[in-house]
C-alpha cells in the first residue's frame, strides 16, 4: 500500500534510493549483505498482534484515557544484557507506572527503551584524538567503543548480535510477566534491593499499601479477580536509526495486508533523521507500527505538517506520537505554534514530553549531565502549555535506570557536580537514578509534597 500517492511505491528497501543520515559505512559490503539476508530469514522479535494492541493503547492515550510512560537507557549495551539489569529496568518502570496510575486514575501504557536501543546518532562521522581520526562510536549494533581501528570499523556481525540480545531481553521480560512478576497484587516483587530506606521508597510503599487494599476490596465485592488491572504489559521501543536492521525484519502480513517492522513495537524517528525527503521518513511511512517523532527547536510549522501528511495520510488514531524535547528554557517559545500547526492537519497525535534531551549540559570538567530542576521545569511547562492551548500532555519519555547511578544532578538527595564521578556509568546520555525517576513519577501523579 502506498501511504502517499505523491511518492513512488513503497517497499522495505525503497529508502535506499534516498539520502540516509547517520548510517555507518561498512567496508565489507559482501559481509553486510550476508548479514542482512540472514536477518531477513530469522523469526521476528515481536508480533503484529502486539503492535496493533499498542496502537490501540496509544489511541486511548490520544483521547486522554491513558498515559504513556516511556523510559530506559539512552543506549543499551551488550555487556549489560544481564538478568539483574533487565529486572531492575522492569522494576523501576512498574513502580513508576503504579504511582502514575494511582495519581492520574487512568491506565498507564508502559514502553521500555529496550530490546533494540543499540544504535546512536552522532554529531560527527569521525572522532579525532591526538591527531588521529577514526569512525565515531555509533552504538553496539555498529562498532565498539575503544579507540582502535579494529574496534571502530563498523562490523556487520554486530547487527546479528544486536538482534539476538534484543530477542533475549524481550524473551526474559515476557517470561517474567507471564510468570506473574508484573501482577499488580504483588508489587513487593518489584522492590529494588539496594533502595533501602530512601524517602522515595517510603513514599512509594505507602501508595502501594493503599492500592493493594483497594484491589482487594474490589475483588471482594465483585467476587472475581480484577483481570484488567491484574497484569501489566510492557512494550519495546527503540530509535529506528539503522535502516538495514529495521528493513531486514520488516514483514508483509498477508492477512492484514500491511508491512510491519517486527524488531520492536514502537520505533521512533530521532531529531537528526526527520528530514522530510530523507530515507528514514521514507522507511517509516510504509510500516504499520505506531511510531514516535522527536521534535525540538528547529522544527517548523511546515515541516511538522509535512511529516504528518506523509506519515499519517489517513489521520489514523494511535499512529503518531510526537515527543517534544525543547529544553526548559525554550519550550514556552516553541511548543504553542507547533500545537497549533498540528491541530490544523486534523491528525490525532499523542503529545509526549522528553524533558531530557533539551537539557543536556557539561560540567566544568566536561562531564555530560542534566539538572533535575531543569527536567522538572520542562515537564511542568509541558503540562501547562498543553492545557493553555486546549491540548493535553499524554505521556513522558525519560532516560532512566533502576541502578544507583549519579549521572543527573539535583533531586531529593541534592546531587552536585562533585557527586557525578561516584557512579557515572552511562557511555552516552546521563540517566535519572531510582530516586530521581520516582520523584518525577510522583510529580506527574500530582503526589509530590
Ligand atoms: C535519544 O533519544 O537518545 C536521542 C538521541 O534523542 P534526540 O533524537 O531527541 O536527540
Ligand atoms: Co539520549
Amino acid at each position: 500500500m502506498t501511504r502517499n500517492p505523491g511518492r513512488t511505491d513503497w517497499h522495505p528497501a525503497s529508502w535506499q534510493s534516498m539520502s540516509a543520515a547517520q548510517q555507518p559505512s561498512y567496508p565489507d559490503r559482501a559481509a553486510l549483505d550476508r548479514v542482512v539476508s540472514e536477518l531477513s530469514r530469522l523469526p521476528p522479535i515481536v508480533t503484529s498482534w502486539e503492535v496493533d494492541a499498542l496502537k490501540d493503547e496509544i489511541a486511548k492515550a490520544q483521547r486522554g484515557e491513558a498515559f504513556l510512560l516511556q523510559g530506559g537507557d539512552c543506549a543499551e549495551n551488550f555487556d549489560e544484557c544481564t538478568s539483574e539489569n533487565i529486572v531492575a529496568k522492569l522494576k523501576i518502570l512498574l513502580q513508576m507506572s503504579l504511582v502514575i496510575l494511582y495519581g492520574l486514575k487512568k491506565p498507564v501504557v508502559r514502553v521500555g527503551r529496550m530490546a533494540g536501543q543499540y544504535a546512536k546518532p552522532r554529531s560527527a562521522d569521525t572522532e579525532t584524538r591526538d591527531g588521529r581520526s577514526l569512525p565515531s562510536f555509533r552504538g553496539d549494533l555498529v562498532n565498539r567503543s575503544p579507540f582502535t581501528v579494529e574496534d571502530r570499523t563498523p562490523d556487520p556481525a554486530l547487527i546479528l548480535r544486536g538482534y539476538e540480545r534484543a530477542a533475549l531481553t524481550l524473551n526474559f521480560v515476557r517470561s517474567l510477566i507471564d510468570g506473574g512478576f508484573a501482577d499488580l497484587h504483588h508489587p513487593e516483587y518489584w522492590d529494588l534491593d539496594w533502595v533501602g530506606h530512601s524517602p522515595m521508597a517510603d513514599e512509594y510503599h505507602s501508595i502501594v499499601r493503599s492500592i493493594s487494599e483497594s484491589l482487594d476490596f474490589l475483588e471482594t465485592v465483585s467476587g472475581a479477580p480484577v483481570h484488567k488491572t491484574r497484569r501489566a504489559d510492557i512494550y519495546a521501543a527503540h530509535e529506528g536509526l539503522h535502516l538495514l536492521y529495521e528493513q531486514a525484519q520488516t514483514r508483509y502480513l498477508g492477512r492484514r495486508e500491511h508491512w510491519y517492522n517486527l524488531t520492536t513495537h514502537f520505533p521512533w524517528i530521532g531529531m537528526r533523521t526527520a528530514a522530510i525527503d530523507g530515507a528514514h521518513v521514507e522507511y517509516f511511512r510504509g510500516i504499520e507500527n505506531p511510531m514516535g517523532i522527536k521534535i525540538g527547536a528547529g522544527m517548523t510549522r511546515e515541516w511538522i505538517q509535512d511529516l504528518i501528511r506523509v506519515l499519517n495520510p489517513n489521520n489514523e488514531p494511535g499512529r503518531l506520537t510526537l515527543i517534544h524535547r525543547f529544553g526548559a528554557k525554550s519550550i514556552d517559545e516553541h511548543l504553542p505554534a507547533l500545537i497549533q500547526a498540528v491541530r490544523e492537519t486534523g491528525s490525532p497525535v499523542l503529545w509526549v514530553c522528553d524533558p531530557m534531551h533539551g537539557n543536556t549540559e557539561s560540567t566544568a570538567d566536561g562531564t555530560k549531565t542534566r539538572r533535575f530542576d531543569n527536567i522538572v521545569a520542562e515537564l511542568e511547562a509541558a503540562f501547562r502549555v498543553h492545557k493553555a492551548m486546549g491540548s493535553h500532555l499524554g505521556g513522558v519519555h525519560l532516560e532512566l535506570t533502576g541502578e544507583n547511578v549519579t549521572e543527573c544532578t539535583g533531586g531529593a538527595r541534592g546531587l552536585t557536580d562533585g557527586d557525578l564521578a561516584r557512579a557515572y556509568k552511562s557511555t552516552v546520555d546521563p540517566r535519572l537514578n531510582y530516586e530521581q525517576a520516582m520523584e518525577i513519577a510522583m510529580r506527574i501523579a500530582g503526589l509530590h509534597k
